[in-house]
């Protein structure tokens, strides 16, 4: 099946009930964390069509003709960390790093998509996965910092 992945047009070869998530694994990409699979963590999140998704619940077919972003796609290049991902590392975001792709994924949708968010919409977003390390304050506090760089560049 034909997907744009990371801004290239790439071919999966994967069975008609495969996940996205295991697709793109299949794959190389192995960014992405599979926790719970069934939806419930975040860990797996990638973009689709910038929206932010849970891989592990989408089939690699629902992708088909569209466009998906994933973690190793998300720095401009091998010397340069993305705003979010920069903001992660000042902020002490991450610990063990197992929810670290989804929530930097999770992040740059928010942000590309809502760029104007309030810290408590940004809040209410993020909520929507799970880290077992850090708290949520260091993770939101990146966030918000990311948003303040991507605004002004
Ligand atoms: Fe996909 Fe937990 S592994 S939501
Ligand atoms: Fe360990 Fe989030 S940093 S689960």
């Amino acid at each position: 099946m034909a997907i744009r992945i990371n801004g290239q047009d790439t071919t999966l070869a994967a069975p008609p009930h495969a996940t996205l998530a295991d697709a793109l694994h299949d794959a190389g990409l192995t960014g992405l964390h599979l926790g719970c699979e069934h939806g419930v963590c975040g860990a797996c999140t990638v973009l689709l069509d910038g929206e932010p998704v849970r891989s592990c619940i989408v089939l690699a077919a629902q992708a088909e003709g569209h466009e998906v972003r994933t973690i190793e796609g998300l720095a401009p290049d091998a010397d340069t960390l993305h705003p979010v991902q920069q903001a992660f590392s000042e902020h002490h975001a991450l610990q063990c790093g197992f929810c670290t792709p989804g929530f930097e994924m999770l992040a740059v949708g928010i942000l590309e998509r809502e760029p104007g968010a309030t810290p408590e919409r940004i809040r209410e977003l993020l909520s929507a996965n799970l880290c077992r390390c850090t708290g949520y304050k260091p993770i939101l506090a990146a966030v918000l910092s990311a948003q303040q760089v991507m605004a002004a560049q």
